[in-house]
């Protein structure tokens, strides 16, 4: 992990409410699928957790929507050529082991992002099928990215746009033609929990990325502990944001 002074590239809107932020780097890192970063944003105190989207020679991209103070001082006020301040990378992220051919992964709102880096990781050398969920059709974005596996559905929940429903329930209705090796996720906690209990016995690894507040990123400070189901906590800015989802509670 090292702190960087990054150069914005571009930082634009791509969807309803959601911006794509890219920056350059001028330092070698290695950046895994499912890593995350800090960005400093103009005088606010805490700097703000993003996953990588996206990460090749140097330019990094992340998208983030639009939510409170901290993501709207970003939109408007990174262009081109700022400097901006961001720890990387960040968290264990996305394993899948040698064995594993068949990836699914399955992500909703702000969540597809870090899967975007999972797909273009294992594109080429796994069978990857995913599985996209988002609001409505105005906020479904980076569409060329998710179709670089062998299959993408893109779900709605109000059916605007690909398959009627959530991620979830379309994963489901492929399920036993698919039957995946390993299931990536990430999303809203309510759709982690319906993951879990759809995959509940069927003995296939499914590993969640969590999202919790942050204050360091760097496992100092424990604001981001969530429960594990042994009892013990994890840091889910260090031990995760990536766990096998049988090992913390949702
Ligand atoms: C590992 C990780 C990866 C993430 N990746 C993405 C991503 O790819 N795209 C994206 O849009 N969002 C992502 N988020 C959520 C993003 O960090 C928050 O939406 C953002 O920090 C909100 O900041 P704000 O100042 O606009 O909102 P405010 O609500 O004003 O923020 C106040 C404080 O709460 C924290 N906070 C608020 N909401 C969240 C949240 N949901 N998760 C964590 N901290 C929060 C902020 O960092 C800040 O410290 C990620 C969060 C984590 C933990
Ligand atoms: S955010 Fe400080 S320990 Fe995780």
């Amino acid at each position: 992990m090292c702190e960087v002074i990054a150069t914005v590239l571009e930082n634009k809107k791509i969807a309803e409410n959601v911006y794509s932020l890219t920056f350059y780097v001028d330092e070698e890192i290695t950046i895994r699928p499912g890593q995350f970063v800090m960005i400093g944003v103009g005088a606010y105190l805490l700097r703000r957790p993003i996953a990588v989207c996206m990460a090749e020679g140097g330019r990094v991209t992340v998208c983030y929507q639009l939510k409170g103070g901290g993501t709207k001082f970003l939109s408007d006020n990174y262009k081109a050529g700022e400097k901006l301040s961001v720890l990387l990378p960040l968290g264990n992220g996305f394993y899948v082991e040698e064995g594993e051919q068949k990836v699914a992964i399955v992500g909703g709102g702000v969540g597809v992002f870090p899967l975007i880096s999972a797909i273009r990781a294992y594109a080429d050398k796994k069978d990857v099928y995913a599985y996209m969920g988002f609001r409505n059709q105005n906020c479904v974005c980076m569409e060329y990215e998710m179709r670089r596996g062998k299959s993408l559905v893109i779900a709605t929940d109000d059916g605007s746009m690909g398959y009627h429903g959530t991620a979830v329930q379309a994963f489901m209705d492929d399920y036993e033609k698919i039957k995946p090796d390993v299931v990536l996720s990430c999303g809203p906690t309510p759709m982690l929990r319906a993951l879990k209990n759809a995959m509940e016995g069927k003995g296939i690894p499914v590993y969640v990325s969590l999202e919790e507040r942050m204050g360091c990123g760097i496992g100092a400070c424990l604001v981001c502990v969530c429960d594990k189901t042994d009892g013990k906590h994890a840091r889910v800015c260090k031990d995760g944001p990536v766990f096998e989802i049988g090992e913390v509670k949702l």
